[in-house]
């Protein structure tokens, strides 16, 4: 297996006396010296307001703007006038539940979400349902965790107007069907909201060839600094919507008494933007790029083998969804018979090992599995064997400390 870890200096630290094993990853990855270094030189060389100067650096850091959009349209497979930068998935998310839901939603329409949502897919989507008058309706995963042809054949139908789901759910890690939900949803003529939050640094994707119309994405979760992110969007929808955050940037001319926009993408980029960000979030993808989805791929796929492995070895683990790494990205989610995930996640801290535990921003799936929260460990192209090993040590220890026995 290769080995990045030397490219993130945060790694090189323990955590309380025990070498860090940052198994939470789901939440947000941490970041390499290559866009570290690339941050720090846009502030040291570049920064400027871009689309507002006329002079030499002005025009620089507009450039650093612009090629960090031409940076992520290609690693999504977008054109670049189709990619939006936001602040984080959450943002894209809302950007189209508020513009395209509030304009194009009526009584009698249906929003199909899927019950593993992240509630940044979730309470927007009630909420535009709710002032809409539309009704918001659920898709559910089968016993083994997987959302079904049959499941979606089920539910959706010519009331159906928006579809919008996970691509990775990010509890259940399991990835969700794609281009069957995107072929049922088009003949029914909805659109499909597809969040790439917890897929974008763990599987190659082309929003285009998968024909998605919406993709929402955070930087921090694929090795860039936190407060950045990008939502693609089709050229013709985004022509047709309305703007989100409305003031400086996003215009065309404005009078008194009426305005008009920008073309998209700027029409939806009101106000001065995250551009350091944005270099952070082009550098992590170039990053990703020069590791190569091979070696990421496999690799991964490799050490949630051997970590499943060796929790299914354990009678008091519990893993929600199909236990096999078969279509299963970055992350597994599971509960210690009789210990609560808090005092898990804790007693793991203790030997160095980082996860989270708690509803993980999922309550309704929780809700759905019957349970109150869970323990995740999220997997990122930095992490080894002796990580998984650690977490597996972990996970007896945490019998033991509780007088359960290993
Ligand atoms: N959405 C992030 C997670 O799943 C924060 O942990």
């Amino acid at each position: 297996m290769r080995r990045f870890s030397d490219d993130f200096p945060i790694l090189s630290q323990d955590n309380n006396g025990k070498r860090l094993v940052y198994l939470d990853n789901g939440a947000t990855t941490q970041k390499p010296k290559q866009v570290l270094d690339a941050v720090n030189r846009y502030y040291l060389t570049e920064n400027a307001n871009p689309h507002r100067g006329v002079y030499d650096l002005a025009m620089r850091a507009t450039d650093a703007h612009e090629n960090s959009r031409a940076t992520v349209a290609k690693f999504i497979g977008a054109p670049e006038d189709s990619v939006i930068f936001t602040q984080n998935t959450s943002e894209g998310l809302n950007l189209v539940a508020y513009s395209y839901g509030r304009a194009f939603l009526k009584p009698g329409d249906e929003v199909l979400i899927y019950v593993a949502e992240h509630h940044s897919n979730l309470v927007p989507w009630q909420w535009v349902a709710k002032t809409t008058g539309a009704e918001l309706k659920y898709l559910y995963p089968d016993a083994n965790g997987r959302l079904t042809v049959e499941e979606l054949d089920a539910k959706i139908n010519e009331r159906t107007k928006v579809v919008a789901v996970a691509h990775v759910s990010n509890v259940l890690g399991l990835e969700t069907p794609v281009e069957e939900i995107v072929k049922r949803a088009h003949a029914v003529g909805a659109v499909v909201v597809l969040d790439i939050a917890q897929s974008v640094a763990h599987i190659p994707l082309d929003v285009v060839k998968l024909d998605v119309d919406f993709a929402a994405l955070s930087g921090h979760k694929i090795y860039a600094p936190m407060g950045v992110g990008a939502l693609y969007g089709k050229k013709q929808l985004l022509e047709k919507m309305p703007p989100f955050l409305s003031g400086g940037d996003m215009i065309a001319a404005v009078h008194e008494y009426r305005t008009t926009y920008a073309e998209a993408p700027r029409k939806f980029e009101a106000g001065t933007r995250n551009v350091g960000g944005e270099v952070g979030l082009a550098a992590a993808m170039d990053y990703v790029n020069s590791v190569g989805w091979d070696t990421i791929v496999s690799q991964e796929e490799a050490l949630i083998a051997q970590a499943l492995e060796g929790m299914n070895a354990l009678p008091y683990v519990q893993v929600y969804g199909e236990a096999t790494a078969a279509g299963r990205h970055g992350v597994i989610s599971f509960n210690i018979e009789d210990v609560h995930p808090h005092d898990v996640a804790t007693i793991l801290d203790s030997d160095g090992v980082c996860i989270r535990a708690g509803h993980h921003c999922a309550q309704p799936l929780m809700e759905h599995l019957g349970i109150g929260s869970c323990c995740r460990a999220s997997f990122a192209l930095y992490n080894t064997e002796e990580d998984v090993q650690a977490l597996l040590k972990g996970l007896k220890h945490v019998r033991e400390v509780m007088g359960l026995g290993s």
